[in-house]
């Protein structure tokens, strides 16, 4: 039987910070409030497109794989910001790491869609389709936050992940999946007019930005990642107790703190590390497994436990075995240009067309 392993892990996270004070300088709110209401400290504000990013992420994961580009099958790229629609931002990722003999596309269910790509993928590899996958969990959300509305504008920000899979015959990868949506009720997480709802050349800024319902997202969120989570350990055979890492999208520290007491996990058991980057929607998880690893909070062998939620309204969950190692076979050299502006002139064209926080007017 094949089974599909995760042998390469990357990020890539521009060195940009917006902090907590920034943002009170910007719209009424404080560091107290956004710390304790979402667990946040800073995130990073992109100075490159979704594609910089993700190739850098997928350098390093191909470099910890030991893996040549040109033995890719299969490039997917994760994500709701992409930088075009045509072609898929998968295809630019392609063209970057001369993968000629892969096939490219992107997946989108917003926060989670890594983990939609994952059971995908690894389905592909399982059936025999494909062999060597990349799969990128890439966004540039600071395009679509507008920073005169602090209920939002604290949550987001710039990143980018991606793994590496291949074949494997042990038991190994995505041993057991769920993935839900409730479309009914996905207009209370959207960004209203974008796309052909709106107007090529004329968006309605007002209508161009996330729109949520903080309160009934939060409390879906946590009803699904915790469903979703105690489903995927029955159905991979283990009890609650097997799990050594739920490794969660990083949306808010109390929604992750609810998954993990739904599952009965001690702290030490959660990666976060949502302090550091805030909401980066796809690339969440695959940034947590890189950094889990490089904190040997993955042991060989070790079952981990993936969720998220997101738009849609999406959920998905899956029960991970990892492999035997957990380091890398060789590290890239490839880096994020350097930045030559401040993070407050990287938010002006944001500032240009939703309109200047209040705080900064005058
Ligand atoms: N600073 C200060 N006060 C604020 C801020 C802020 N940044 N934002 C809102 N408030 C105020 C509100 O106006 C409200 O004031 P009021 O009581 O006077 O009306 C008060 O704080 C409480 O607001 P709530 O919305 O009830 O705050 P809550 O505790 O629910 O936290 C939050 C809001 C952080 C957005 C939370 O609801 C949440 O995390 N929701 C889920 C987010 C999520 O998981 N999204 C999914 C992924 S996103 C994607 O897919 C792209």
């Amino acid at each position: 039987m094949r089974f599909a392993e995760i042998v390469g892990w990357g990020k890539a996270l521009p060195p940009t910070v917006l902090t907590n004070d920034d943002l009170s300088k910007m719209v009424d709110t404080s560091d107290e409030w956004i710390t304790t209401r979402t667990g946040i400290k800073e995130r990073r504000i992109s100075h490159v497109g979704a594609t910089e990013m993700a190739v850098v992420a997928a350098r390093r994961a191909l470099a910890a794989a030991d893996m040549d580009p040109a033995e890719l099958d299969l490039v997917v790229n994760a994500t709701c910001t992409p930088e075009t629609l045509i072609p898929a931002s998968a295809s630019h990722v392609q063209a970057r790491l001369a993968a000629r003999n892969a096939g490219a596309m992107d997946l989108n269910a917003n926060c989670s869609g890594f983990v939609y790509g994952l059971v995908t993928v690894s389905d592909m590899i399982k059936a025999g389709s494909v062999d060597n996958v990349l799969l990128v969990g890439v966004e540039k959300l600071s395009y679509l936050v507008d920073y005169t509305d602090r209920s939002t504008c604290v949550l987001f920000g710039d990143g980018a992940g991606a793994v590496v899979l291949t074949p494997s015959d042990r038991p190994v990868g995505v041993l057991s999946s769920e993935l839900g949506v409730d479309g009914e009720a996905a207009d209370i997480l959207c960004v209203p007019e974008f796309g052909t709802a709106g107007r090529p050349g004329r968006p309605d800024p007002r209508r161009s930005g996330i729109y949520m319902e903080g309160q009934e997202v939060f409390r879906r969120a946590v009803t699904k990642m915790g469903e979703a989570s105690v489903a995927v350990v029955e159905k991979a055979g283990w009890e609650l107790t097997d799990v050594d890492l739920l490794i969660p999208h990083q949306a808010n520290l109390r929604i992750i703190d609810a998954t993990a007491r739904r599952m009965g996990l001690p702290a030490s058991k959660v990666f976060v590390n949502i302090h550091a980057y805030g909401n980066t929607s796809a690339a969440t998880i695959p940034v947590a497994i890189t950094e889990a690893l490089e904190q040997e909070m993955i042991r060989p062998g070790a079952n981990l436990v993936l969720a998220a939620f997101g738009g849609g309204l999406t959920w998905a969950a899956a029960a991970v075995k990892w492999g035997e190692r957990t380091t890398p076979l060789s590290v890239s050299d490839a880096e994020l240009p350097p930045v030559t502006q401040t993070v407050w002139e990287l938010l002006q064209p944001n500032f240009e067309f939703y309109g200047l926080p209040e705080k900064l007017r005058d």
